[in-house]
This record gives C-alpha cells, structure tokens and sequence, in this order.
C-alpha cells in the first residue's frame, strides 16, 4: 500500500498524543497508523475493525524492560490476546500473566514458553488446574485457602509445582470501584488485616507438593498515581519478614501485579512508569534492609498499558438523528465490542478520519447499534457538524479490555483485528460471521 505522509506532529503534544506514536496526518483529513491508511483498512476489511499497531506493541513492552531491567514483566492477557499478541510479547522477552485454561492454551499452542506463565483467578476451575499442570505453568497464584489442598492434590506425591499466595494489602486505588481490588469486601485475594493471607502462607509451606516462590498483590486497575504501589510494597514486604520470622523462609520473589493507569483522551493523566520503577526498587532497597531480608525478584503485570495506546477501533457512522437538544451519532458496533463506557464510565475520544471536514464542531453523542438506551461509546464530545452516514469513526486507545470483552449481544458479530507494521496490514483475527452463530448452536 503506497500512501503519501504528511508531516509527523510530534508525539506528545495536541490531540494525536493518546495515538500510537507511528500516527500520521494524511491529505484530505485521512491518518495513518504503522504506516497504513485507516480508511484503506475499513475499505479491505471492513468495520467496525480494530487496528492494532505492532511497532507500539513491541515499543510498550520494550519500555517496561527497559524500566525495569531486573524485574519480571508478564504482559496481562486478559487485556487482549491473540496469538500474534503472544509471539510480539515473547519475543519482546516478556512473560504472560493468564487467568483461566483458555488464555493458557492459546498461548501455549502460540509457541509461549509455558515456564514464563503464571496463573491467576479467584475461581480456578478443574480444567484450569489439570491445564497448568498438564503444559508446566511456571506458577500458580493462590487465591483461596480452598486452592491449596486441590493443587497439591493435583500435583500428585511424586511432583511439585511453584506457586504464590495473593495477599489483599489494604490498599485502595484504581479508575472504577468495579476494578478496586487492593482491599477487604471483594472478593480476590487473601486478607493481611484478618490473618487469612497469614494462614494460607504456612498451610502452602506445609504442603511438601507446593513451593512458594514468593507473594502477589493487584491492587487495582487503571491507576495513575505511583504512591498506592509504594503503600502496598511496604506492607508485602512486611509480610515478607514476618514469613521469614515464623516460618524461617525468605520468599525470593514479589509480584505487585499490574494496573498501570494510561490517557483515554488529550490531558488525562498516565502512570508515570520510569518514576514507579525508580521509587519501587528505593522502597524495595529500604524495606528490605531495615528488615534485613534479601531483596526479592520483583515482578509486575501490565496488560492496559502494553496493549491499550496500540489499538484503534474503527467504524461506520449509519445514521445521524437530531433529538431535542442532541445530536446522535450511530455507528456499526457499540456494547458488544467496547463495553467499558457502559461500565465504567469510561469516556473516549472519537474522531473524524477519511475525509476533511470545514464544519463547525458540534456535541455529538457517539452511540453504537444495540438494542439498549445505555449503548453509548461516547458522550459529548465535539465532532464536525457535518458528519453524515458513511463517515468513518476513529477510536484511539481501544487496544485494552475492549475485545477481550467483547460479546455476542444481538448477533451482530465481533470485530476483525488487524495489525499493522511498517505499510503492511494484515489479518489477525477475522470477523464473527454468520456461519459462527450457527456453526455453534447445535440444537432445534
Ligand atoms: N494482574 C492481575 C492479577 C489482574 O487482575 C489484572 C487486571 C492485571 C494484572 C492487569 O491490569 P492492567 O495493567 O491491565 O490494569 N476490564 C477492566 C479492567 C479489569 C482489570 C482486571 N485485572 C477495564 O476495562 O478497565
């Protein structure tokens, strides 16, 4: 695909900087991402569709290493995966933080290292447990006392399996109370307060089947602030001591999951990463010696903002209505592709791409195709005042939790992902059609 390129704003600054940073302006009000035009991607593969950047992909997961050169850092799978998704991270020498036997199979028949792979999920189920012992996961999180019998028992006498134990810190932070998980009265983890992580800790250490590695803790998502990080480290690394206290045993690591918060639109805040991982390792450095325990590995697991900034969704406007005081503007997809508006409140910023428009800008409402008042992508935000059905919508900062949590809702299909890298898009996941909603529904 041959384009002509503009010149590059630079990154950072107006309206292009919550974009991939390979965003280009092109003639005639197009934009390019990876070097490929958006309005050439709808026109091939149709809309909606989810572009995702590969050069931004591989540029996140380089930054975290680079931040935090001798920790672990396991890419969050539940964020969005794909098996190319898998191969750009394992290449990029990250881990994987997977959360049920199907992100652990996908990723593992992808070619991941399954020894980089840690398990989590508050309710494991039987194929969960028989997957990650079955293709050798490097740990498995702990995250109810019931857990423990079940896994050694799994493990069988003759084996042994590394696990961590998920402590609540007492700690609350995150962008929606539904994604605040650092305190008591929700339902992951393991108490501090009440002595449940405590207890928990010295029954894995009984189990002859069990080794524990070290604890977890995932205090929220989508958290901008570095200071609730440094709280929860100091009370884990607390806990640590008084481990190595009772029971005579220095944990060698210490996971504080993930949750770094990014910029949904122009001036929100984004975690600060080079500034957490240098006042992380100082807090670490200093807990640890007034406790005088070895300093454990550390290991953090970002999924939003690896995968958030590289996505952009893409749709067709199919209708223009003018209520009352509003202006509504309806597109192709909706809830069954991004529900986060609808339950977090999480606010986008769409815009025009294809055509230049003169118009006067106009507060537009972005709504989607679903049969409920509450499908809304965005609301009030300001689009040229001319926008008219076969309009192409960009939605920046879609790669995150948008897909993954896609659904089936009015069979209207999930979206096609389609990467892009260096001029060249390509295909990675197809389009729900037709034949997948009967192909699956085998009765009548
Ligand atoms: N580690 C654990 C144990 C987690 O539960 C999560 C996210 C992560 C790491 C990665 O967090 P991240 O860096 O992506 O914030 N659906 C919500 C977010 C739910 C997050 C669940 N756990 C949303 O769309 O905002």
């Amino acid at each position: 695909m041959t384009i002509t390129v503009l010149p590059a704003i630079p990154a950072g600054t107006g309206e292009l900087s919550i974009w991939p940073a390979s965003t280009v302006p092109l003639p005639h009000g197009g934009l390019a991402v990876g070097g490929v035009s958006l309005a050439e991607i709808a026109e091939r593969f149709e809309t909606p569709a989810y572009v995702l950047d590969e050069g931004e992909v591989r540029g996140r997961c380089r930054t975290y290493r680079d931040a935090f050169p001798e920790s672990g850092v396991l890419y969050a799978a539940k964020a969005f995966l794909s098996r190319a998704m898998v191969r750009w991270v394992a290449e990029e020498g990250l881990g994987l933080d997977v959360c049920s036997a199907g992100e652990l199979e996908l990723a593992v028949t992808a070619g991941f290292p399954p020894e980089r792979i840690v398990l989590h999920g508050n309710a494991k189920s039987p194929r969960d447990i028989e997957a990650a012992l079955r293709l050798g996961v490097g740990r498995i999180v702990i995250d109810s006392p019931s857990e423990i019998a079940r896994i050694a028992a799994a493990v069988g006498l003759e084996g042994r399996q590394k696990v961590m134990v998920r402590v609540v810190p007492g700690v609350s932070a995150g962008g929606h109370d539904k994604i605040r998980t650092g305190t008591d009265g929700q339902k992951f983890g393991l108490s501090l307060t009440d002595g449940g992580a405590q207890h928990a800790i010295a029954r894995v250490l009984g189990q002859p089947q069990l080794e524990l590695t070290g604890l977890h803790c995932h205090i929220g998502s989508q958290i901008t602030e570095v200071k609730p990080y440094l709280v929860a480290l100091r009370r884990m690394v607390g806990l640590m001591a008084r481990v190595r206290d009772v029971h005579g045993t220095e944990l060698p690591e210490l996971d504080m999951g993930g949750g770094h918060g990014i910029a949904y639109r122009p001036g929100e805040a984004a975690l600060d990463l080079t500034a957490l991982a240098r006042r992380l390792r100082a807090e670490l450095a200093e807990g640890c010696a007034a406790a005088n325990l070895t300093v454990p590995r550390l290991l953090i697991e970002p999924g939003r903002a690896v995968v958030g900034p590289a996505g952009v969704a893409l749709y067709r406007v199919l209708a223009v209505k003018h209520t009352g005081e509003k202006v509504f503007v309806a597109v192709d997809g909706g809830m069954s592709d991004n529900p986060r508006p609808a339950l977090y409140g999480v606010r986008y910023a769409p815009r025009l791409i294809g055509r230049h428009s003169t118009a006067d800008p106009r507060t537009t409402t972005v709504v989607g195709r679903h049969c409920e008042a509450g499908d809304i992508l965005a609301e009030a935000v300001e689009l040229p005042g001319d926008i008219h059905p076969g309009d192409l919508l960009a939605v920046p900062v879609a790669g995150a939790y948008q897909l993954s949590m896609a659904s089936g809702y009015n069979l209207v299909g999930r979206p096609a992902v389609v990467a892009v890298h260096e001029g060249t898009a390509r295909l990675l996941v197809r389009r729900e059609t037709l034949e997948d909603f009967r192909s699956r529904d085998i009765g009548g």
